[in-house]
């Protein structure tokens, strides 16, 4: 892996070199601005020292009014080659003597000095001027000024920087290879440490260990406590993964159990159920002859108390058909295939009209709805709900009985829906439960079981069913069936 591939690496050295790089040139600027100072101060010495011989070289001339003898003493400033011109002037301003590099007249405009001040310079862009009056026996006797180019000065200045830029430059580059050489012996185990992690996280794998390359430090501490987390995690992994299998064992335990308890009492409740068939046909059957052939005999007390049992044992066969038939729902093999329950529907509209001709029941029917299933269960839905709605409507003068479909999210919806005497939604808890009705035997006959038969086989489909309702303003019944989820019935 290379050093580029380390941004914690990156980090530390470009780290490292800002530090260096800041203390340096503080350093090297401090440095620049001492010596700057210091050529200054010289410089300055050197004028104030040569305008001093000047101004005493010159006070026999100034007082003998020899301008001569003070313009040779001036020229003898030629030597310096970093004067540009000097001048010696009387008390009263008048320019004495001067000398100039170039031989030229040029004047520097040397401004009076204040009183009590013996000395005054000045620093120009390019040049600096020095003025010194002239005393002779604690009298003023004239001034003398020196202007020196600073040539010297910016050529030393120049001199500096580039030995600083060497400086700093050299610097820099061993810094560049110390911080690189350290900063990967710091950095290469915690970009180890890192991508062992990500590892880790990212395929759950809690055997991998981080190798401690002897770093040591905090670096050493950091893997230490890594890896032993690595193998606290491993451990309770390990210990979650056994739990997990020993629990999916009972759980699987305990549903095969559950299974086989329940097909025995499904079994046991089918042939109950089927058993009490015959000894009920009897008694409904010598009920019934002894009615037709004894019937005078008995009295019209006694024939009322026969045809109550003959009544009784006719709602009996009917529990049993209805218990047979949820059996059979929770049981039966299915079959998966496309029916048509537009055409169901019909067809159990038929036959309900063929039962009670004399009801007036207006049925809205949606055309080509069909579905995915098992089509004897899905009859006994179709059947079940139906024959609710045409029950609870028997209270109206005109009935009005809907069946069709929509699309919700994706899913087709079923519904049918009916005007009829509607439910308290208060007890939707209670409408799929076996023996649990919401009405009365009075007002409508039923044993309960109906909608319980339903809900399983909308279950066994991978479905659901809900219902909508009001008191007195009918009911709606909708179910969904998802055949896909409900591969394992699928015969
Ligand atoms: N369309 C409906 N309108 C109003 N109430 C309904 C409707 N369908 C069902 N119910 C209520 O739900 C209860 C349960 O219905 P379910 O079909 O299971 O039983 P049932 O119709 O009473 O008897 P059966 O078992 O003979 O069908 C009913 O007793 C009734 O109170
Ligand atoms: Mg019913």
């Amino acid at each position: 892996m290379s050093a580029n591939d380390y941004p914690i690496f990156r980090r530390l050295t470009r780290m490292n070199m800002l530090a260096s790089t800041l203390a340096l040139v503080v350093a090297c600027t401090a440095f620049l601005a001492y010596d700057v100072f210091l050529f200054r101060e010289g410089l300055l010495r050197n004028l104030n020292v040569q305008a001093q011989i000047i101004g005493s070289n010159s006070v026999s001339a100034l007082t003998f009014n020899d301008p001569k003898s003070a313009q040779s003493t001036l020229s003898a400033l030629s030597l310096s080659s970093n004067i540009i011109s000097a001048g010696i002037s009387t008390p009263d301003g008048q320019r004495f003597a001067h000398y100039s590099r170039t031989g030229g007249a040029e004047l520097v405009q040397v401004p009076a000095l204040a009183a009590g001040n013996d000395e005054a310079h000045w620093f120009g862009l390019n040049e600096v001027v020095v003025v010194h009056t002239i005393v002779f026996q604690g009298a003023n006797v004239g001034t003398v000024y020196i202007q020196s180019d600073l040539n010297r000065f910016y050529a030393r200045v120049w001199q500096y920087v580039l030995i600083l830029a060497l400086i700093l430059f050299a610097s820099l580059f061993a810094a560049r290879f110390i911080s690189a050489y350290f900063g990967k012996a710091v950095a290469q185990p915690i970009a180890a440490l890192s991508e062992t992690a990500q590892t880790v996280s990212r395929q759950k794998n809690y055997s991998i260990r981080v190798m401690d390359s002897g770093a040591g430090g905090e670096v050493s501490v950091l893997i230490r406590a890594f890896n032993e987390m690595l193998e606290q995690i491993q451990r309770r992994d390990d210990e979650l993964q056994g739990a997990r299998v020993g629990l999916e064992k009972r759980v699987e335990e305990r549903t095969r159990q559950l299974v086989a308890a329940n097909r025995e009492l499904e079994a046991f409740s089918y042939s109950v159920s089927h058993d009490l068939r015959n000894p009920l046909e009897t008694i409904s059957g010598f009920s019934y002859l002894l009615l037709q052939e004894y019937g005078d005999k008995l009295g019209p007390a006694g024939k009322a108390n026969l045809q109550e049992v003959n009544d009784a044992t006719k709602r009996m066969a009917q529990l049993i058909d209805d218990l047979l038939a949820l059996a059979h729902a929770s049981s039966t093999a299915m079959h998966r295939e496309k029916v048509d329950l537009t055409q169901m529907t019909k067809s159990i509209k038929s036959e309900l009209q063929r039962r009670q001709p004399e009801r007036d029941v207006s049925f809205v029917i949606s055309e080509c709805v069909s579905a995915e299933g098992d089509s004897s269960l899905l009859r006994v839905v179709m059947e079940n709900l139906l024959n609710n709605a045409w029950k609870y409507t028997s209270g109206r003068e005109k009935g009005r009985i809907e069946f069709g479909c929509k699309q919700e999210s994706g899913t087709t919806v079923y519904y049918v829906r009916d005007n009829g005497a509607g439910f308290d939604p208060e007890n939707i808890d209670r409408l799929f439960k076996p023996f649990q009705r919401l009405h009365s035997k009075s007002e409508f006959p039923g044993t309960g079981v109906g909608l319980a038969t339903v809900q399983r086989i909308i279950h066994r489909h991978g479905g659901e069913i809900w219902a909508e309702a009001k008191v007195g303003e009918g009911a709606a019944f909708y179910f969904i069936l998802q055949p896909e989820l409900a591969a394992r019935q699928w015969a």
